[in-house]
């Protein structure tokens, strides 16, 4: 079934999965960057914390009523809902002429392919909508409470291009915040590219990093081992997980995705196939493998995961809007869908939820399935870098991304309201 599902959603990328397949070219430099960046990252954080705790200390009596016009955005208005009981998710999407939040062809991080509008889109509606949940509401983005939360840390995504499209929506959402915008610049002065196994892009005035990893599967790559049949061009380790997992420890904010690369066309049809235990597993199905990838993940995570130090998220399944059975359509309407037509489920958002229900340690989904569901209106169909293959399953930026990153925030954010209430009753 989701294999079915699958080969039908994406099976229109096979002619570009030879150029995105390779593994792109180790990460270099970043290893030694990444060890300087600790000890000092280390002395920043306790340095800000520290002026956080004084500032906090002195300015809770006098500041904070007069500050009221701004904290308030960041306390959950209907009190009766806590965060934990607000279901982000489960939700429509209603008109709002205040968005968008930024211009693409402003922000030097919003690639070309997901710049709709500067590739031709002539209608706008689509970037005035803007996600409300059922019993709460999301807290309009304050670029400068999240440039100050973020201050001294290190934000990780690490995924498929879906998750680089999440990396560059954050990074032109707050560089709005910021004046010099030449204080914003990636890491090792690359371009933004589909193969790039690396990204980081630095806020030089807020000592903090947004960084992106591929890493299309999370679980590790191997060889073909000698007996295999010829089929077999490559291995997906199923209970190893990327070597490049490494470099994500050390993170603040640690953000998962994974999915639209479990096909047959991407997989098997390639020359991928499964290993576990040192076996090939060439009969197993895409979702057993998917299940085994996630729960390699889910122990990764309990046993390498400080959570007094990382707050981790996994963003679910996101929506495409394929149409037309065997050939691939895809039509980009001009609002969004009433009905999500079944769309808003998907095994691998299931699986997911499933195990992260299971987890010791706090773990938050970013359920984006549904409400992504509903936006047939917001890809970038004809309207990226390459007009003649239509694309149903990317996002226009500004767009859908930029929401998973409001939300993103407000969990973020509402950490802190909760300690300055605790602060506060010192
Ligand atoms: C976005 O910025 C570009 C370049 O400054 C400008 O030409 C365009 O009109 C802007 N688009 C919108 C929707 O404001
Ligand atoms: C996290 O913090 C709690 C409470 O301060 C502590 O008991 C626990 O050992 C810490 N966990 C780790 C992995 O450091
Ligand atoms: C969750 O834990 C239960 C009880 O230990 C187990 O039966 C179940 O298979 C687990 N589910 C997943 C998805 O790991």
């Amino acid at each position: 079934m989701v294999c079915k599902l699958n080969s039908k959603l994406f099976g229109y990328l096979r002619p570009y999965t030879k150029r995105v397949l390779s593994f792109g070219h180790p990460i270099g430099g970043s290893q030694c960057k990444s060890k300087v960046c600790q000890s000092l990252n280390g002395v920043i954080v306790i340095g800000s914390f520290l002026c956080f705790l004084l500032a906090m200390a002195c300015g809770y009596k006098y500041v904070l009523p007069e500050s009221g016009a701004i904290i308030p955005n960041y306390v959950i208005p209907d009190s009766s809902h806590s965060n934990s009981e607000c279901n982000f998710f489960d939700g429509r999407w209603v008109p709002d002429e205040s968005y968008p939040l930024y211009n693409s062809s402003e922000c030097p991080f919003a690639e070309q392919g997901f710049d709709c509008l500067a590739n031709g889109r002539r209608d706008s509606g689509y970037l005035r909508w803007r996600w409300k949940p059922k019993n709460c509401q999301i807290p309009r983005f304050n670029v400068h409470a999240v440039l100050e939360k973020l201050r001294g840390k290190r934000v990780v995504f690490v995924g498929d291009s879906l998750s680089r499209t999440q990396w560059e929506s954050m990074i032109c959402l707050l560089m709005t915040g910021v004046e010099d915008k030449k204080s914003v610049y990636e890491v090792n002065g690359n371009k933004i590219s589909k193969h790039i196994r690396y990204l980081g892009v630095r806020f030089g005035s807020f000592d903090f990093t947004v960084e992106f990893y591929r890493s299309v599967f999370l679980v590790q790559p191997g060889s073909v081992p000698k007996r295999a049949p010829k089929r077999v061009k490559l291995t997906l380790k199923l209970d190893v997980l990327d070597d490049i997992s490494k470099e994500w420890i050390d993170s603040d904010v640690l953000i998962f995705n994974s999915g639209h690369w479990w096909t047959p066309g991407k997989l098997f049809e390639m020359g991928w196939y499964f290993q576990a235990g040192g076996k090939m597993k060439l009969g197993m199905s895409i979702s057993a493998g998917f299940r085994t990838a996630i729960a390699t993940w889910a122990s990764w995570i309990e046993n390498m995961i400080d959570t007094n130090k990382t707050r981790v998220f996994f963003r679910t399944f996101e929506s495409s809007h394929w149409s037309g059975g065997t050939r691939q359509k895809c039509k980009v309407t001009r609002r969004p869908l009433s009905k999500t037509k079944g769309r808003d489920r998907s095994p691998f958002s299931n699986m997911v939820l499933n195990v992260v229900k299971n987890l010791s340690i706090p773990v938050t989904v970013l359920h984006v399935t549904p409400m992504g569901a509903f936006r047939s209106d917001a890809h970038v169909g004809t309207w990226s870098d390459n007009p003649l293959v239509p694309d149903c399953s990317h996002w226009c930026l500004p767009g859908v991304p930029d929401m998973w990153n409001e939300i993103l925030f407000s969990y973020l954010l509402s950490q802190e309201s909760v300690s300055l209430q605790g602060n506060g009753n010192l």
